[in-house]
């Protein structure tokens, strides 16, 4: 049953059209581009794409305020080149996930146009208004320091709408049965076209319905099975990603108790205290939080994740753990974001290989699927010197070549970065190819591996009492398989001392190196864990 679901043991990879390759030379990548460099995603070894929004927007946030759900801007092609990339990445055997985004729309978009035109217009409803301002208009902002309101006036109808996100971006009202309809419409044109599943924006605030000044409503979660019922008439296993960053037992609703709500969520809760543990060596708070989203329906599945296009979102830790993690991966005021994040790519946070492979080894073994952000199989740095979450949108470091390869064109959609360590003359897909040491080798190594691990993304799991604070052990048991991997948080290399009870083997055979460990003349393995080392295991059945 569970090798149905292609979501368990599938990698993801996460990637901005408008960043990744530029075919035709404007400055902005486009669907060209990035058929052309297909081959480059097959032979890493990944099976599925989450492509960020790329239809028809002014793009005051990075596509994710839509004026057209059922289009291709122009920037980056046609709906022709759309269903071109579809068909050559279903060649390949590489599925396509699309962004959702619903909980709002662009200003532009014709709805808003023509729900703010008048009080009495049909598609008014379709959005969410007050005639006064509600006393909470200045809370609940999702981009504090940026964001001024969620409440704004609209002067011609004299009232106001309200918009969890950036003022140009009105919410969209879900409780319409209206708006519900087409959203199914959305859904279904796209499926229509061949995607395989949503990454479904900012969940949820989709369920809300905004209290106006008064006590929280609760969530709407009924309409998380509604939404999934009519994905699942459309295309039977299509699933739902959805992006919600909330506390583990508020986690399980959006799952649903009997796994007939979202199929998959990324776990924001563990990521953060990944960063904490990786900032102190103490892993005592991450086995707390792994435990803590360990208890959900067979069918659902977490996505894990080291980085995205966001900022790192710290808001989940104490205070005193946000600062631990500010002082060691963000010190500067200007790395830091919305008071809660760190808006850096991984490698220029961790600052050496090490740390970065056991980032990746540790995310990689988590209970769950794996995404990947472009770029960080290469190990690319950041721009701090542009806005916001722009820091971590550069374009795709390719080659050595005029603009790390991206383009030929002159106007960039972003700068590439160009200076110190992370320049693309140095950090490029080219030149790692050519080096059997390189980060991107090493990356594809690690690829092939999980996939060969069906146990991590299908079975159960356990933790290895290790008695020591930095060093995390997890044991992973699927059908007669198991796998032990140890991770070292620490800064020096230590060994550990495995007794055959503990093992549940005479035999552990390292999956990385050409080694196995055999038990002693006293019954134990000893395993060397280097400074920031891990080790992957399967143990041979008896
Ligand atoms: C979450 C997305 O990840 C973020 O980039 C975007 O700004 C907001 N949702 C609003 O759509």
């Amino acid at each position: 049953m569970m090798e149905e679901l292609w979501y368990k043991n599938t990698v993801i990879y996460s990637l901005d059209l408008e960043t990744f390759m530029d075919g035709n030379n404007d400055g902005t990548g486009d669907f060209e581009g990035l058929c052309n460099r297909l081959d480059y995603l097959h032979a890493l070894g990944l099976d599925t794409i989450w492509l960020a929004p790329f239809q028809p927007t002014p793009n005051r946030d990075n596509g994710y305020d839509i004026s057209d759900f059922y289009g291709v801007d122009p920037r980056h092609g046609s709906s022709g080149d759309f269903v071109d990339f579809i068909h050559k990445a279903r060649k390949l055997g590489i599925k396509v996930i699309i962004d959702l985004v619903v909980n709002h729309t662009s200003d532009e978009h014709r709805w808003f146009k023509e729900a703010r035109s008048s009080k009495d217009n049909h598609k008014r409803n379709w959005y969410v208004w007050s005639d006064k301002r509600p006393s909470d208009w200045n809370q609940g902002m999702v981009f504090p320091g940026v964001q001024k309101a969620t409440w704004t006036l609209d002067k011609k109808t004299k009232s106001y709408y309200f918009h969890r996100f950036y003022e140009f971006q009105p919410d969209l009202n879900t409780d319409n049965p209206e708006v519900r309809e087409e959203i199914n419409r959305i859904m279904g044109y796209w499926l229509e076209l061949g995607i395989a599943g949503f990454r479904v924006d900012a969940v949820p605030f989709i369920l809300e319905s905004p209290a106006m000044g008064k006590k929280p409503l609760p969530l709407h979660f009924d309409y998380l099975k509604e939404m999934r019922r009519f994905l699942q008439w459309r295309r039977g296993d299509a699933v739902l990603l959805g992006e919600a960053n909330v506390l583990p037992a508020e986690s399980k609703k959006y799952f649903g108790s009997e796994g007939d709500g979202i199929h998959m969520m990324f776990n924001f809760y563990v990521n953060q205290y990944t960063f904490y543990a990786l900032a102190t060596a103490d892993t005592k708070p991450l086995i707390k939080a792994l435990k803590a989203t360990k208890d959900i329906a067979p069918g659902s599945q977490w996505a894990f994740f080291l980085r995205n296009h966001d900022e790192l979102d710290l808001g989940r830790l104490t205070e005193e753990e946000r600062q631990k993690v500010f002082e060691r991966f963000g010190p500067d005021k200007n790395m830091q974001l919305y008071n809660r994040g760190i808006r850096r790519r991984l490698s220029p946070m961790l600052g050496n290989r090490q740390q970065t492979e056991l980032a990746y080894s540790l995310m990689f073994s988590f209970p769950g699927t794996p995404v990947i952000r472009y770029g960080d199989e290469i190990g690319m740095g950041d721009n701090l010197a542009l806005v916001e979450r722009e820091a971590v949108r550069t374009p795709m470091q390719w080659s050595g070549e005029k603009n790390g390869g991206f383009s030929r064109g002159n106007n960039l959609i972003n700068p590439v970065v160009e200076d110190g360590y992370y320049a693309y003359e140095h950090v490029n897909v080219d030149r790692q190819r050519r080096d059997q040491t390189s980060l991107l080798n090493w990356m594809t190594a690690l690829i092939r591996i999980r996939k060969e691990c069906p146990e991590i993304g299908c079975g159960a799991w356990e933790i290895i009492d290790t008695g020591l604070d930095q060093i995390l052990g997890m044991r992973y048991t699927w059908k007669a398989r198991s796998l032990l991997i140890w991770h070292n948080f620490g800064e020096k290399s230590t060994e550990l001392v495995v007794p055959e009870k503990q093992a549940g083997t005479r035999r552990l055979i390292d999956l990385m190196n050409n080694i196995e460990s055999v038990l002693d003349e006293k019954g134990r393995h000893t395993i060397t864990l280097e400074a920031y080392g891990y080790r992957w295991f399967r143990a041979e059945a008896e």
